[in-house]
């Protein structure tokens, strides 16, 4: 089922999360291939793309047919974050603005940003009205508190700054990736709400996608750690013909080679990631040694 964000028309309701380390170009390409309907950005330090840091420039890395795209910012300080969402919009084509809200990590934690920033709706808004300006329709994406009520409060501050939709992760920032989804409390800031709302947390299948659909009353869902590796979920979801792993490793090193990617680092471990299920430790430890992207497929090559 299609559905719009702004003026912004969707295929379908299925969106690829922001995952750091995860959500870059390639891999996006391959999911889009298999029908995610939208495709997030990995979170992307605001503060750093203000200082020119380029390893966080090429995260922000696109192209014309990695459409549409919603990109993700995170950050404290309401000034960096209009700057970086200006300075974003000046050099990258994209559709979305996104506001990382629910990131548990220590280090983005301790920098007052992702999660922390739920404990201060004031900066909220004030960062979302500082966006709201720049014409480009705005997102947030939060996750549920323990107390449904703070959610809901936190929400319509979120609208009412000038938020065209809402990204909710079921789950508490104590939970970070895993555990029970609280459809609950998904449905009740839905309800709460007269902007869109994409739901979000442990979606594996067709069951689940429907499941969440059902349980939440929500807009579109959105999909994180069961793509990882795994490109072909949405085409399952879909019930369309899915990629293989094997298969979608090998284009994503093909379209790693063509854009010239060189996280070196960061492609080995999502190789091991397409290899999950299917790896002997023998060729996980040579991967673990490659040097090269050419190194890397060599040992990829598979009978
Ligand atoms: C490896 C990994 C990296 C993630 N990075 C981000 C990120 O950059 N920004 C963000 O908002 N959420 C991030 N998340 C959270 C996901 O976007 C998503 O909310 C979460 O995984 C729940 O969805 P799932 O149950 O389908 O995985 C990350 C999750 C994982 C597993």
């Amino acid at each position: 089922m299609q559905f719009k964000i702004g003026n912004l028309v969707l295929k379908n309701q299925l969106v690829l999360a922001p995952m750091y380390r995860i959500s870059d170009l390639p891999f996006r390409l391959l999911c889009r291939e298999q029908g995610a309907g939208l495709c997030f950005s990995e979170m992307i330090n605001s503060e750093a793309l203000i200082r020119n840091n380029q390893s966080n420039w090429r995260l922000a890395e696109t192209i014309e047919s990695d459409f549409p795209l919603g990109m993700q910012l995170f950050g404290a300080r309401v000034e960096s974050m209009k700057r970086a969402a200006e300075l974003l919009i000046e050099k990258k084509r994209f559709e979305l603005l996104d506001l990382n809200l629910g990131c548990p990590s220590h280090n983005v934690l301790n920098q007052g940003a992702g999660a922390a920033l739920l404990k201060r709706p004031e900066r909220i808004a004030e960062i979302i009205s500082s966006w709201a300006c720049l014409e480009k329709p705005v997102t947030a994406k939060i996750r549920v508190a323990p107390n449904v009520l703070h959610s809901i409060k936190i929400a319509k501050i979120i609208e009412k700054a000038g938020a065209s939709a809402l990204i909710v992760h079921g789950r508490t920032v104590q939970q970070e990736n895993s555990g029970k989804i609280d459809f609950v409390a998904i449905k009740r800031i839905k309800k709460s709400l007269g902007i869109l709302v994409i739901g979000n947390g442990g979606i594996k299948n067709k069951q689940d996608f429907e499941l969440m659909l059902e349980k939440t009353k929500c807009d579109a869902i959105m999909i994180g750690a069961s793509a990882i590796g795994n490109p072909g979920v949405f085409a399952e979801i879909l019930e369309k013909k899915p990629v293989s792993r094997k298969e979608a490793l090998a284009k994503y090193l093909e379209l790693c080679d063509s854009f010239g990617f060189n996280f070196f680092g960061s492609m080995k471990q999502q190789v091991l990631r397409f290899l999950a299920g299917r790896e002997n430790r023998e060729l996980v430890l040579k991967i673990t040694k490659a040097k090269t992207l050419a190194e890397l497929k060599s040992m990829l090559v598979f009978k």
